[in-house]
């Protein structure tokens, strides 16, 4: 074989090589993407699948402070009884009415068909019996007669609707509704809530908890951005184009370097 047929020959198989490395390394690239995806598609589902997130966190099970006793319980959308779906809808509308304006009728439409969606998952807000002279004030009047009770569990002063998702490829906790009624505000509960939702979404692994607020809605803007140090995501319209006018902002806090790439940057 003369040099050239030789050094031809190395060519073309060391062109060959680099063809198959580079299809190696394709394929090695999808595969991972793959399993990538296949990974954070099972932590989602095993997020969904724990029965009482609250079992993990006995310390959060109960709220103490500020006059305020009040003690926690879960639940999931398409569990909820007539009087808890009743009582989600009258605070929604008693808290958000006012921020969202003229698209309230079709929000609370669509927040009737989020409600009780089989991913919802909620955190109810019960006030304990040895909670307050306001409690008493209630049981007295009647005022809130309609306040549904929970098996042994006082009436409910709010509550938190979450979900596990994938925003971005990345498994995040959205917080859909954070709801207080108005008497248990500025008292401590918000931010403990706040708290525990993002315990939860660590220890399943979320990259991030998620939140949309609307932009009229001053006080929850000052509550997530300057006490929860919450920051606007690359996914809120304002961010996505600047131009868009939108009422509303894409919050987050992430928990990896990753998410933070994603969500953040
Ligand atoms: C927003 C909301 C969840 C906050 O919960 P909260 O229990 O009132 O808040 P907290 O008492 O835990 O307050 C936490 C911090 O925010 C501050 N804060 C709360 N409300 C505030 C207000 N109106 N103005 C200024 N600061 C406020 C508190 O001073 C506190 O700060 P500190 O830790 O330095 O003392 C509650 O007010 C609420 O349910 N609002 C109506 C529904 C709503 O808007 N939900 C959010 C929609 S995304």
């Amino acid at each position: 074989m003369d040099s050239e047929t030789l050094q031809r020959r190395r060519s073309s198989c060391a062109a060959g090589n680099n063809n198959n490395a580079v299809v190696g390394a394709k394929r090695v690239k999808r595969s991972e993407i793959l399993a990538k995806k296949k990974a954070v598609e099972e932590l989602i589902k095993a997020a969904n699948a724990v029965m009482n997130p609250l079992e993990a966190f006995h310390a959060y099970r109960h709220f103490r402070l500020n006059g305020l006793c009040v003690c926690l319980k879960s639940g999931h959308g398409n569990q909820l009884s007539s009087a808890v779906k009743q009582y989600i809808q009258r605070l929604l509308k008693l808290n958000m009415e006012g921020p969202y304006g003229s698209e309230w009728l079709e929000e609370e439409k669509v927040k009737r068909r989020e409600m009780v969606a089989p991913e919802a998952r909620y955190i109810f807000v019960h006030e304990m019996a040895d909670s307050s002279a306001d409690e008493m004030r209630i049981m007295l009047t009647g005022e809130d007669a309609s306040t549904p009770c929970l098996d042994d569990s006082g009436p409910l002063v709010g509550f938190l609707h979450y979900r596990f998702v994938l925003e971005e490829e990345i498994p995040v906790l959205y917080v859909y509704e954070l709801q207080l009624e108005h008497r248990v505000w500025g008292k401590g509960l918000g931010k403990f809530l706040m708290q525990l939702i993002e315990l939860m979404a660590q220890k399943n692994c979320m990259g991030a908890v998620m939140l949309t607020v609307q932009k009229a809605n001053l006080q929850a803007m000052n509550f997530y951005i300057s006490k929860l140090r919450y920051v606007i995501s690359t996914m809120s319209p304002s961010k996505v184009n600047p131009m868009m006018d939108k009422s509303y902002e894409i919050l987050c806090k992430t928990f990896s370097d990753e998410a933070k790439a994603v969500l953040e940057n």
